[in-house]
Formats: C-alpha cells, sequence, structure tokens
C-alpha cells in the first residue's frame, strides 16, 4: 500500500517542524508548500538528509507549484504570518484572510479528499474562512489550538504537583485567544480532578488561578522570549497528534476548532470543542454540561469569535 501523502501548506517554523515530526514518526510522504522560493526545497532536502540516522523511510520535497499537493491525504496549513512582540493573534486577520483564499483554493483544485488541519491565526475564525473558500466539507476541516492549549495546561500541571505530564489530563474550550475557557473541574491528576487536589492540599486556589492565566497567555509567553516570531515546536506537535488519529483512525478525544452544529446551542460555528478524530474526520463533537460560570466564559469566547468571523466578512465581500 502507497504511503499516505501529507501536504504541508507554509513551510515556516511550524511547516519545518511539522515535516520533521511527520518523517520521524513515519505518517508518510510529506510536501512542503510555501511561496517563498528555495525555503521548501530547503527544508525538505535537509529533512531527507537527516534519514539515514535518524531512520526513517519518506520522501520529502518542497515546491511552489499546488499541483503538487495533488491527492494529499492531509493538508496542514500554517501559510501566514506569525506575531511579534506587541501583536495580538487577531492582529494577523487581514493579511492572514488573503492568505487562507489563495490556500482554500488550492487544496479545493488539487487535495479536495483532505483532512484539512488549520494552524495559522487568528485560528478560529482562519479555519472558519478556509471551509468557506475551499468547500470542503465541515469534518474534513479543523483548527489546531486545543490540543496545543491543553497541552500547556497540562505542562504547567505536572511542574506544579511533581508528576508525570502523561497523568495529568486538562480540558479547554472556546476560541484560542484570551477568552479560552481552561475547565478546572475535567481537568486531572490521574482522575482526581484540580478542585478536589485543591483540598487534598496538593496546591492553592491562587497558583491555580495563576496556572489557568499563564495558559491563556501562553502563546504570548513565548512571543515574549522569541522576540522574532511564535512558538513552534509545540503548535507542530499538536497537529502531527491530530492527522495521526486520522491517518491510523484512532479516534482520539482531542479538542479542537471543529464546525459546530447543534451542540453547545450553536448553529454552524467553529469553536474550540472536544472533538472525536477518525477516519471519517472530525466524527463527533462531544458536548459537555457547564456550570453558570463556564457557560458565562464559554459564551464570551464564542462572542470573540464571532466578532472575528464578522471582520472576516467586512473585508471579503465574498464571505457573506
Ligand atoms: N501561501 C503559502 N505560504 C505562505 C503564504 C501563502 N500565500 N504567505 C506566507 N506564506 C508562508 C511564508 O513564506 C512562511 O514561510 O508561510 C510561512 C509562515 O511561516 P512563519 O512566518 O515561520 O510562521 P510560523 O511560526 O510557522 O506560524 C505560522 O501559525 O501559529 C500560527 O500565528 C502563527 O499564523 C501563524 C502561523
Amino acid at each position: 500500500m502507497a504511503r499516505p501523502k501529507i501536504a504541508l501548506i507554509g513551510a515556516g517554523q511550524i511547516g519545518g517542524t511539522l515535516a520533521h515530526l511527520a518523517a520521524l514518526k513515519e505518517l508518510g510522504d510529506v510536501v512542503l508548500f510555501d511561496i517563498a522560493e528555495g525555503i521548501p526545497e530547503g527544508k525538505a532536502l535537509d529533512i531527507a538528509e537527516s534519514g539515514p540516522s535518524a531512520k526513517f523511510d519518506a520522501t520529502m520535497s518542497g515546491t511552489q507549484d499546488y499541483a503538487d499537493i495533488a491527492g494529499a491525504d492531509v493538508c496542514i496549513v500554517t501559510a501566514g504570518v506569525a506575531r511579534k512582540p506587541g501583536m495580538s493573534r487577531d492582529d494577523l486577520l487581514g493579511i492572514n484572510l488573503k492568505v487562507m483564499k489563495s490556500v482554500g483554493e488550492g487544496i479545493a483544485a488539487h487535495a479536495p479528499d483532505a483532512f484539512v488541519i488549520c494552524i495559522t491565526n487568528p485560528l478560529d475564525a482562519m479555519v472558519w474562512a478556509l471551509r468557506e473558500f475551499s468547500g470542503l466539507p465541515h469534518e474534513k476541516v479543523c483548527g489546531m489550538a486545543g490540543v496545543l492549549d491543553s497541552a500547556r495546561f497540562r505542562h504547567f500541571l505536572a511542574s506544579e504537583f511533581n508528576v508525570s505530564m502523561k497523568d495529568v489530563t486538562a480540558f479547554v474550550l472556546g476560541g484560542h485567544g484570551d477568552t479560552m475557557v481552561p475547565l478546572v473541574r475535567y481537568s486531572t491528576v490521574a482522575g482526581i480532578p484540580l478542585p478536589d487536589l485543591v483540598k487534598m492540599g496538593w496546591t492553592t486556589q491562587e497558583k491555580l488561578d495563576a496556572i489557568v492565566q499563564r495558559t491563556r497567555d501562553g502563546g504570548a509567553e513565548i512571543v515574549g522570549l522569541l522576540k522574532t516570531g511564535s512558538a513552534f515546536y509545540a503548535p507542530a506537535t499538536s497537529a502531527i497528534e491530530m492527522a495521526e488519529s486520522y491517518l491510523k483512525d484512532q479516534k482520539r478525544v482531542l479538542p479542537c476548532a471543529a464546525y459546530v452544529d447543534g451542540a453547545y446551542g450553536l448553529n454552524g460555528f467553529y469553536v474550540g470543542v472536544p472533538t472525536v478524530i477518525g477516519a471519517g474526520g472530525i466524527e463527533r463533537v462531544v458536548e459537555i454540561s457547564m456550570n453558570k460560570d463556564e457557560q458565562a466564559m464559554f459564551d464570551n469566547s464564542v462572542n470573540a469569535v464571532k466578532g472575528l468571523v464578522e471582520a472576516c466578512k467586512g473585508i471579503d465581500d465574498s464571505l457573506t
């Protein structure tokens, strides 16, 4: 059987890391697409040359021609610009919306059967726009945010408790921005919910609140340190986890920006929710019950995303 084909649209910091991880995990053959000449070709060759030592079998290529992504099983989109210090994700909207248009058209023309994972920010609005521009089925287009946000939350919690990250689960809902909703009640250490751990004296409410805030600001913290761009190792690793679940029909329960139609009181809207990812793409949206405070935070986050979607419609008439 032929290896799966993975098209990476955008060969920058995240795109290059995605290619490297896909190769190391032998997920399939990789095509890196970018408008910048030489960058995708150079990264593809560099990673291919690591193959004999890393011992993977996968072909790597770089291109500026959408025809080369033909028949891709998975497309991961990072094309666009990243944040610099002082910028919010929302500041990227105007530039990256135009990029989503060309990417959506390229995928529709050459890889209409692919499972598409968008990473470009502002994530929730960009994944919506990418779906609109591409016309692909809603269950085949999603955005990577929740896996990353919950990974950050899990990392901070594991450090606080001095336990393995493997035994920490975390739950993050809502948009990928300042309004994201880390759900403490549904986050656990080996099945013990965080509020119980506070009662058990493992941590204090104040420390937990600080960790929740640090999770919300997780992207900005990295931008502040790097100064030249935004995070790329953890975002790439998160998207690879999603791609692997699709390619291997693992049916992992992963939070991502998915099309929600009916659940959570939403009628056809992209926002971060728990999902099941398998061979059918987003096979299920998992609807959990929220208390009043959690619902208020979620509504606030949904409203922030709605504002960005409206801003997109204001910029590009074809989206209205
Ligand atoms: N088509 C294809 N590639 C494009 C296009 C386009 N229209 N416009 C820009 N690119 C490419 C750039 O040439 C660059 O190589 O997208 C790449 C982006 O790479 P980086 O600037 O290194 O950004 P990265 O850190 O990878 O982040 C990409 O993901 O997390 C988000 O906020 C982040 O929106 C940003 C995106």
